[in-house]
């Protein structure tokens, strides 16, 4: 028997999460059987869509129901195999939740070669973020030399692949992110423009930029920024729906008057295509490409990442509290073991 430290939902939020949603556990984990592995967590990776699984409300996927692990990928040492495909001392990517150690069925796990990228990249650039802005963009926003793109959470694990990939693609691109450390960056990694969202005049600092008008927003935030975005886009322009986050944490519907109407008014006048995904249903018919395409850039210096690195399980909770705030800077992760 092994034990395991894990992180349950205690309850569920109403609004912003709390420390008192989370509750640290231990449990002991069977010997793994014929199939299985036994996996010791090394990295946990914090997405926004966790906020989702939180919450009972429907969605796409089921929720984490009250008193079970925390879901979320991980990349993870194999310590015990009982199956051919994977050996002792591998190191896989593997979607054990919030806990220290897990046993899995091997099928689902995919051997990562450490000397092609640090493995933490297989839960960010190189891994389900990454692909969520190569999928968004190669399938919906399909940006096209001398376009104006534009996204927001760019030093993201999403945002920051989006922008560089629609600069390599010979877009114009525009990223906007939360505060003057966020904004150097961006300019750093060859954003053409970079705006701060907490800017008291936001919204024409961003008309400012984009004097052609916008041709993509690749849509990660929703509200205010949104709103600034809209009506500066072109005919034509494409809006990959891939989150939105400023309203995750929200308990009803924004203050104000019913936009809707001039929302829909926009598609059809400007002939806009809004289109939302999840980036799963690209997985089967462009996840090899990706692999590929992603691997060179990464490994050529042409697409840059940032890790944020917080240290330890339990300091899991706070961090992820804090992503839903801004706090983050860079992809997300939590080392849970050396
Ligand atoms: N559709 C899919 O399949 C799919 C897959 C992966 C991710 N996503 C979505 O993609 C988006 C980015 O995810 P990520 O993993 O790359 O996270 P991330 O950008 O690393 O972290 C979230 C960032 O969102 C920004 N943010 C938070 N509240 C905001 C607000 N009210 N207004 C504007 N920005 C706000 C913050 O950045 P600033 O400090 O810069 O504002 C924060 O650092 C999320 O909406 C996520 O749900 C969708």
């Amino acid at each position: 028997m092994v034990e395991s430290t894990r992180i349950v939902l205690a309850s569920r939020p109403a609004g912003a999460p709390t420390p008192e949603n989370f509750r640290i556990e231990t449990a002991e984990i069977p010997a793994p059987a014929e199939g299985e592995v036994l996996l010791r967590t090394l990295y946990l990776s914090l997405d926004p869509y966790m906020r989702g699984r939180m919450s009972s409300a429907k969605s796409y996927a089921e929720p984490v129901e009250v008193g079970a692990v925390m879901v979320g990928a991980t990349v993870a040492e194999v310590l015990e195999s009982r199956a051919p495909s994977v050996s002792k001392g591998d190191v896989v990517l593997a979607y054990s939740g919030w806990q220290t150690h897990d046993v899995a069925p091997a099928h689902g796990l995919r051997v990562l070669d450490p000397a092609k990228a640090p493995v933490s990249t297989a839960l960010g650039v190189l891994g389900m973020p990454g692909f969520t802005a190569y999928a968004g963009l190669s399938r919906i926003g399909k940006p096209q030399p001398g376009e104006t793109l534009v996204v927001a959470a760019a030093t993201g694990a999403v945002g920051s692949t989006v922008g560089q990939i629609a600069k390599i693609k010979g877009a114009r691109t525009v990223g906007i992110a939360g505060g003057p450390r966020k904004v150097a960056y961006l300019n750093e990694i060859g954003f053409d423009v970079a705006i701060d969202h907490r800017a008291p005049d936001f919204a024409e600092q961003l008309a400012a930029a984009v004097p052609d008008g916008i041709d993509i927003y690749f849509e990660n935030v929703g509200g205010s920024v949104a709103e600034a975005v809209y009506p500066l886009l072109n005919n034509y322009a494409r809006v990959p729906v891939c989150g939105l986050i400023a309203n995750y944490n929200a308990t009803g519907v924004p203050a104000g008057p019913d936009r809707l109407p001039a929302f829909y008014g926009r598609i059809l006048t400007k002939s806009l295509t809004v289109r939302g995904f999840i980036q799963s249903e690209f997985v089967r018919e462009l996840y090899p490409d990706f692999l590929r395409e992603m691997g060179e850039w990464v490994a050529g210096g042409r697409v840059h990442y940032l890790e944020d690195v917080v240290h330890g399980l339990a300091a899991a909770p706070e961090a992820f509290i804090g992503m839903l705030e801004g706090r983050n800077f860079g992809k997300l992760v939590v080392r849970v073991a050396d």
